[in-house]
């Protein structure tokens, strides 16, 4: 039996909560950020004081490796530690700090398992001022977009010159790559961001699938004119087709089928000037579900509602979509989860993520599941976001003894 220490599991957590952005409220370590680089060292310090080999590859991610008996083959497990801004303290960390912890219980108890231990901190897992999450999953899986090197911020500045500003070689990092033959499983352990652990006074939760996500960028074009001159039936107002499009995300996900969600995350007119009619607005959103022929329907409804909405007011629209396909976990591995949980006599439930994870990316290269931990009230991306501790140290037993499992597994 291991043993967590909930001292060092708090410590840890304060220890990345104290680096944020402090002019934001809640904390804020946004990927491309100072806090961010400074939250990847310290857990690459971290890392290195548990005893892991560990360095920063090519693509942000901090990579630690604890030797196996039998090396060659390998178990990953691991999270993020970047958040939204003004998000919590638990969302990515627990399941990187809990990584963490899990080296020094095995340490401590003396387990030396046959699989090299693999800890993650992957780089920039929500998404970013660029629009793009998931970066170092996506790099470490091969499936990083170039074309997203191009995108440009509000000020101008392309996504390329960002990553460089943060030490990452865009093009070295797009030659990042991992031996996913060697990986016999990827585990990871993350707060649930909803209510229903906690509603069903439920320990842990195992992950059947991960939702799909539709997001797009809207670019409505419309033309800058007197606000008290012009008549209304005279102005191409593009402020104007962006709202009735915000309403269309609204509608089309509140028609859609169970547990679809969509949101409007931003939305800029230009000129934001109170007596200028709209010139220009970009509308920023996504549609969530694990239905992918639903987020195709939803695509092309509001496709067809924002070009209604543009053409009726002499505006023009365009649309980016960056779709990310629903994914399902891994039977096999989530059994070994199951029975791990039964084993330390805690409570379970199956649930599907609506939040987007790196282990979707994962699945694709290695087969990958998930355990949730309870969040209070269902809180998340917002300061308030809270998990108790005991709680995170029983999602911490649960990890490790999965692992343990999955290393019993002979290939
Ligand atoms: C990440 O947390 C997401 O679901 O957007
Ligand atoms: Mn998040
Ligand atoms: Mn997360």
């Amino acid at each position: 039996m291991i043993a967590p220490s909930a001292d060092r599991v708090r410590e840890d957590l304060a220890a990345l909560a104290r680096l944020t952005d402090s002019a934001q409220p809640g904390w804020t370590r946004t990927a491309l950020s100072e806090p961010d680089v400074a939250g990847r060292e310290s857990v690459l310090a971290r890392m290195r004081e548990v005893g892991l080999d560990a360095r920063i590859d090519p693509a942000g991610n901090v990579i630690g490796v604890r030797r196996g008996a039998r090396g060659g083959r390998m178990l990953m497990t691991g999270s993020h530690t970047d958040t939204v801004p003004s998000g919590g303290r638990f969302d990515g960390m627990v399941g990187v700090v809990g990584a963490l912890e899990v080296v020094r219980a095995f340490d401590e108890a003396g387990i030396r398992l046959d699989h090299d231990l693999v800890v993650v901190d992957f780089f920039g897992e929500e998404p970013n001022r660029f629009g793009l999450s998931c970066v170092g999953s996506r790099a470490l899986t091969g499936v990083f977009d170039t074309a997203m090197l191009d995108v440009l911020d509000e000020e101008g500045r392309s996504f390329g010159d960002a990553l460089a500003a943060v030490g990452i070689d865009p093009a070295t990092m797009m030659a990042s790559t991992w031996p996913w033959d060697r990986v016999d499983a990827f585990i990871e352990l993350h707060i649930e961001q909803g209510p229903m652990l906690e509603h069903a006074g439920t320990s842990i939760g195992l992950v059947s699938s991960i939702t799909g996500i539709s997001r797009f960028r809207a670019l409505f074009g419309g033309r800058r004119d007197h606000a008290g001159t012009t008549g209304m039936d005279r102005r191409a107002d593009a402020g104007c087709a962006a709202a009735g499009t915000v309403l269309a995300v609204e509608r089309i996900a509140r028609s859609g089928p169970d547990g679809a969600k969509g949101t409007t995350g931003g939305v800029t007119f230009t000129p934001a000037a109170v007596n200028v009619v709209t010139e220009a607005a970009e509308m920023r959103g996504e549609f969530r579900s694990i239905d992918d022929e639903w987020l195709r329907t939803a695509e092309e409804t509001l496709a067809s509602c924002a070009a209604e909405e543009s053409a009726g007011r002499g505006v023009t629209v365009e649309m980016e979509w960056l779709p990310q396909a629903p994914r399902r976990l891994d039977g096999s591995v989530t059994e070994m989860c199951r029975r791990a949980v039964d084993d330390l006599g805690l409570s379970r439930a199956e649930l599907f993520s609506g939040a987007e994870h790196d282990a979707a990316f994962i699945a694709a290269r290695s087969p990958t599941a998930m355990l949730f931990v309870p969040s209070v009230g269902g809180r998340s991306h917002c300061p308030e976001e809270w998990t108790e501790l005991d709680d995170v140290i029983d999602g911490i037993r649960a990890l490790a003894e999965s692992l343990r499992r999955a290393d019993a597994v002979r290939r």
